[in-house]
């Protein structure tokens, strides 16, 4: 089965182009992402920008995807398309497209949820990322922790209380005068302190809702959140102006503020291996593309257990995620009505 798929919920405008085998073995075959700089200017993503830049994107990614894999319209088993979570005018623009498109060429149609995308994207490199496993999933919008017994059956035991991880650390690149997104910048200014007993004791920030009392069956023992955090590093910041350290304290407030968040999500996800036996994590979402992220979670959950971590390309959003799910799903029959929309928020089952 061939499928396309169109990416269009946030600020990159993707399209790719899947191959799966009778075994089900998704292959990607070509994949564009146009990233839109542009958000840079305004410190976030500005929602009309996003729209008007996939409307002029989306046309020659495809037709660029296409070529890339060999493949002519005629050739595709079907269209793929992320129709939320998202933001509205942005994913609109995508699953119009996509509708329009499917007619044209009378090969069905289906909607793909975001985050399920993120939980496929491993298994476009490495075959074994497959169910059962435990899945982070951490973007600028969410942070989720699943348990994943097979593909298609999603159960959310955990999820942020405030703000998720990307937005986390997009925040406190901010204050430490670091460029949107704020996750690679930190990631790079942390890595320049060896150590984290190089962090002083004023910069190692505590990890959120991981106190030793906490028990399974707990609210808080598989939830996260990082707005304390974020006041802490913001109050660190104030103090290191105050009294002139400032830009020698940036590299270790970078470091301490990433310790604490990394450490948090290690220790959830090692909360969440044991209580369902899982011998497998899945990592998807930006801040999966960090480094130190994956290492934390592979020393903290021990070597018995595998941790599958997408490439940096992978690990953002794009399009070859999303036509992975739509394969998978097409390949067992479903496809989307003429009825399929955007939403700007959609549960995951
Ligand atoms: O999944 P994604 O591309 O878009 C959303 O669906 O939100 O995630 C973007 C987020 C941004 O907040 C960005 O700062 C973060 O992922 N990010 C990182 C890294 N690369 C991207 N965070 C930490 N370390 C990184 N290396
Ligand atoms: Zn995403």
């Amino acid at each position: 089965m061939i499928v396309l798929g169109i990416e269009t919920s946030c600020d990159e405008t993707s399209a790719a182009v899947v191959q799966t085998s009778d075994d089900a073995r998704a292959t990607l075959r070509s994949m564009v992402i146009v990233s839109q700089d542009v958000h840079r200017l305004f410190g976030g993503v500005v929602p009309e920008i996003a729209s008007r830049a996939h409307l002029t994107s989306l046309v020659p990614a495809v037709r660029q995807a296409l070529a890339d894999a060999h493949v002519t319209p005629a050739e595709l088993d079907g269209v793929a398309v992320t129709h939320g979570p998202g933001l509205v005018g942005a994913l609109l623009v995508g699953v119009s497209w996509a509708k329009a498109y499917a007619a044209t060429i009378e090969k069905p149609v289906i909607g793909v949820h975001h985050m399920e995308g993120h939980l496929f994207a491993p298994s476009l490199e490495d075959p074994d990322a497959e169910p059962p496993f435990t899945a982070l999933l951490v973007s600028g919008g969410h942070t989720l922790l699943l348990d994943v017994p097979a593909w298609g059956d999603y159960h959310q035991l955990g999820a942020t209380r405030d703000d998720a991880a990307g937005e986390a650390f997009d925040k406190v690149a901010k204050l430490l005068g670091l460029p949107y997104p704020g996750g690679p910048h930190i990631e790079q200014l942390a890595a320049t302190v060896a150590s984290a007993s190089d962090v002083p004791k004023a910069y190692r920030f505590t990890k959120p809702l991981t106190h030793g009392g906490q028990r399974l069956g707990d609210a808080d023992y598989f939830d996260v959140s990082f707005s304390g955090l974020k006041t802490a590093v913001l109050n660190a910041v104030r103090a290191a102006e105050a009294n002139g350290t400032r830009d020698a304290g940036r590299p270790l407030i970078a470091r301490g503020f990433q310790d604490a968040l990394i450490g948090t999500l290690a220790e959830k996800v090692a909360r969440a291996v044991s209580a369902h036996g899982r011998k497998r994590v899945v990592l998807g979402g930006g801040v999966a593309g960090n480094r130190a992220l994956v290492s934390a979670i592979q020393a903290r959950v021990g070597a018995t257990v595998v941790v599958h971590a997408p490439s940096a390309r992978l690990a953002t959003d794009n399009a070859g995620m999303i036509a992975a799910v739509g394969a998978w799903r097409l390949s067992r029959g479903e496809s989307s009505g003429d009825e399929l929309a955007a939403y700007a928020s959609l549960p995951l089952r």
